[in-house]
């Protein structure tokens, strides 16, 4: 594309911009709800509704009332609802069984939020980080993360996910060659219609912290996560991770964190044109938010022109957690 203008005083822009009417017909792009993955944490108990110090306004949620906010965020007009579990520090251990127990808390609130709101899209996290007593998303030994073992603990883990119904598996690991075993591991078991939503271009970002103390991770981490996510100074890396994720049969993918690498969600979009997708992590939500509450910020302005700068990136969706506050606002217009 080749933009084209007169010289002034034929070509002025104010004109465009004179009035609400005439932005409107030029707008180039919206945030609409339908544009909104809304993560949320699970734990046990009932009735249980805990807020995370990090994150001012998020809780973590008994699977009661996380089927209750489902059901609400259904008639919101959300699409899709992506569960991470506060795992109890006693179930977490080398070997990360819970990870595919079918009773564990995520497949609990997946037939939860199925049976209260089937119509929301659930989405589940595969990576073995909140079952691990060392933190990591995957198997450790000898200080060093095992990529082709954890990948056959990832393939049970979304099976059992597949099981418990979700429709949207997003595996959050970094280890090679797990969504091409993930693909065919559910087309042999029958689950045809499971979308894959590859973190293809994951980060090893500073960005996690808040996410890390909700999930209660942090404690347990041992080291850090740089052999297996990416290098945030790379760009074409992020390039060729994508296309190998489309090849081995991703049907969307991923960029994480959101704000801080839009460019990489342009490059992605203009190069694939597949569904992209970013998240709207942790620490860019306890930034924004720490600055609305301080009254540093305006938090409607700021919430969607922070939105508003994925769509620009060439996004179809944003994982975010102001997900809810987000649709409301769009709700009164
Ligand atoms: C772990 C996982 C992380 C997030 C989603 N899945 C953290 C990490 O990789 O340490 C981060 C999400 C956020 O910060 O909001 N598999």
């Amino acid at each position: 594309m080749r933009p084209v203008s007169a010289p002034f005083p034929a070509a002025r822009f104010r004109r465009a911009r004179a009035d609400g009417a005439r932005r409107a017909l030029i707008r180039e792009n919206h945030v609409t709800v339908e544009d909104l993955i809304w993560p949320v944490f699970v734990r046990d108990g009932v009735g249980v509704r805990e807020e995370i110090a990090s994150m001012p306004g998020v809780y973590r949620l008994s699977v009661d009332l996380i089927a209750e906010e489902a059901q609400a965020a259904a008639e919101l007009g959300i699409p899709a609802i992506c569960l991470f579990p506060y795992t109890d520090p006693a179930l977490k251990t080398r070997d990360c069984a819970e990870a595919w127990n079918s009773e564990n808390l995520s497949n609990r609130a997946t037939r939860a939020i199925k049976a209260a709101a089937p119509g929301i899209a659930v989405m589940s996290d595969v990576a073995l980080d909140p079952y691990n007593a060392d933190g990591h998303d995957g198997f450790v030994v000898d200080g060093k993360i095992l990529n082709d073992e954890t990948v056959e603990a990832l393939v049970k883990q979304a099976l059992s996910q597949a099981e418990a119904g979700v429709d949207i598996i997003g595996p959050s690991d970094m280890m090679d060659g797990r969504i091409g075993a993930l693909r065919s591991a559910l087309e042999s078991a029958g689950h045809k219609d499971v979308l894959l939503m590859s973190y293809s271009a994951k980060y090893a970002s500073g960005f996690y912290g808040p996410f890390r103390d909700a999930v209660g991770a942090s404690g347990a981490l041992k080291g850090d996560k740089l052999s297996y996510q990416m290098d945030p100074a790379n760009s074409d890396e992020a390039l060729r991770l994508i296309e190998r994720d489309l090849a081995e049969g991703a049907d969307m993918v991923m960029i994480k964190p959101g704000m801080p690498y839009l460019d990489i969600c342009r490059r992605v979009k203009d190069t694939f044109g597949a569904p992209t997708y970013a998240y709207q992590v942790s620490g860019e939500y306890a930034m924004l938010k720490g600055a609305m509450l301080n009254g540093w910020l305006d938090p409607d302005k700021v919430m969607m022109e922070s939105l508003l700068s994925f769509k620009r990136a060439g996004c179809d969706g944003i994982l975010t957690y102001f997900a809810p506050e987000a649709a409301r606002r769009l709700q009164k217009g």
